[in-house]
C-alpha cells in the first residue's frame, strides 16, 4: 500500500513534524507500506523524492504526476502538529476526497485543538480543569478581571497552538502584559489558568488493532518552572513512564482519559495531560497528533507497552484503512 506521510503544516510546531513524519518513513514495515513524504506548507504542497527533487501534489485529489504516470495513495499518515493537520482542516479535507487517514475526524481535531472549547465541553462531561478566563486579540487586557478569576500565579497560553509555544508561566500582575503578547504570536484567543499545584501526567489513548487501548502513564518531571519548549525537546525534563504514582491515581487517570476518548468519539491517537491536585486529575488538553519520535511521549508508553513503533504505525493505517 501506498502511504502518504503528511508532514510540516502551517504553524510553529513546523519542524517538530518534520521529524515525527521522518520517524514514521524509518518504521513503517516495508512489506506491506511504501512510504512517500508529503511535505504541506502554505505555500506548497509537494511529494519529496528522494532525490530531494519535489513533485507538486494535486490540492483537489491529492495525486501525483510522476515521469511515468499519476501517483495515488491508499492512505494518509497524519504526522503534522498544529494547523492545517491537527485542527481538523486536513481531516475535512480527505474525508470530502474520500482518502483514508489516520487520524481523529475533523469535528475531534477541531475541538480538541481549541483549548477553551475542548476544557468547557469536558467540564460539562464532569472533567475537572483549572479556572479559567478568556481574552481575544482587541480586548481589553483586564488585570484586576484576570487576578478574581483565576489568581497567580497563572498561565497564559493560545488557545490554539502546541509545543508551548505561546504559553508563559505568569507569577506578579506586571508580566500579564508580556504573556499576552507572547500568547498573541501565535493565536488571535488566549486561556488564562489558574496554575495548578501537582504532578503533571501525560496518557496516551489509541485506537489498537481495532480496540479502544489506554497507554501506560507518564509522569513529566521538569526541570524548568514547567514544561516548556526546552523541557520538551531540549532535555531539560524526565519522563518517567510508567507514573511514579498510586494505583488508584492511576486508575483514576486512566478512567478519565477513556471516558474523554470515549466522550469524543475519537478515533486514531489522543494524548492528555492531566495535573494532579490531592490525587484529583484535572486536564489540561487533549493532543491528536502527539509527537511520533523515538524520544516523544506516545511511543515510550507504546514502548512501556510492549507495543513497537511498526506496529503501532501498522495499526493506525490498518484501522483508517478498515
Ligand atoms: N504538540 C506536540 C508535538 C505533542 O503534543 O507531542
Ligand atoms: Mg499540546
Amino acid at each position: 500500500k501506498k502511504i502518504a506521510v503528511i508532514m510540516g503544516g502551517y504553524s510553529s510546531e513546523y519542524e517538530i513534524s518534520l521529524k515525527s513524519g521522518e520517524v514514521v518513513c524509518k518504521w513503517l514495515d516495508r512489506d506491506q507500506y511504501d512510504p512517500y513524504r508529503i511535505l504541506i506548507r502554505r505555500d506548497k504542497w509537494v511529494m519529496l523524492g528522494d532525490s530531494g527533487r519535489e513533485y507538486p501534489v494535486s490540492r483537489h485529489d491529492f495525486s501525483v504526476e510522476l515521469e511515468d504516470g499519476t501517483l495515488r495513495f491508499d492512505c494518509v499518515f497524519n504526522a503534522i502538529h498544529g494547523t492545517p493537520g491537527e485542527n481538523g482542516l486536513m481531516q475535512a479535507y480527505f474525508e470530502l476526497i474520500g482518502m483514508p487517514q489516520t487520524s481523529c475526524g475533523f469535528y475531534q481535531a477541531a475541538v480538541t485543538f481549541n483549548k477553551r472549547d475542548l476544557l468547557g465541553i469536558l467540564k460539562s462531561a464532569g472533567v475537572p480543569a483549572a479556572r479559567s478566563y478568556h481574552l481575544d486579540r482587541g480586548q481589553e487586557l483586564n488585570q484586576q478581571a484576570i487576578l478574581d478569576a483565576v489568581g497567580l500565579p497563572c498561565f497564559v497560553k493560545a488557545n490554539r497552538a502546541g509545543s508551548s509555544f505561546g504559553v508563559s508561566l505568569v507569577r506578579e500582575a506586571s508580566g500579564l502584559q508580556a504573556a499576552v503578547e507572547n500568547a498573541l504570536k501565535e493565536d488571535d484567543e488566549i486561556l488564562i489558568e489558574a496554575a495548578l499545584q501537582g504532578t503533571e501526567v501525560s496518557v496516551g489513548v489509541i485506537r489498537y488493532q481495532g480496540a479502544t487501548r489506554v497507554l501506560p502513564i507518564t509522569e513529566i518531571v521538569s526541570e524548568n518552572d514547567f514544561f516548556d519548549y526546552q523541557a520538551k525537546y531540549e532535555g531539560k525534563s524526565r519522563e518517567i513512564t510508567p507514573a511514579r504514582i498510586p494505583e488508584d491515581t492511576a486508575e483514576k487517570v486512566r478512567e478519565l482519559a477513556a471516558r474523554i476518548y470515549d466522550r469524543l468519539r475519537m478515533t486514531g491517537y489522543s494524548r492528555s495531560e492531566f495535573i494532579l491536585v490531592d490525587g484529583e486529575p484535572h486536564l489540561l488538553e487533549v493532543n491528536t497528533t502527539p509527537g511520533l519520535t523515538e524520544a516523544s511521549i506516545l511511543p515510550q508508553q507504546a514502548a512501556c507497552a510492549g507495543i513497537s513503533l511498526t506496529e503501532l504505525f501498522g495499526s493506525a493505517i490498518a484501522d483508517a484503512l478498515d
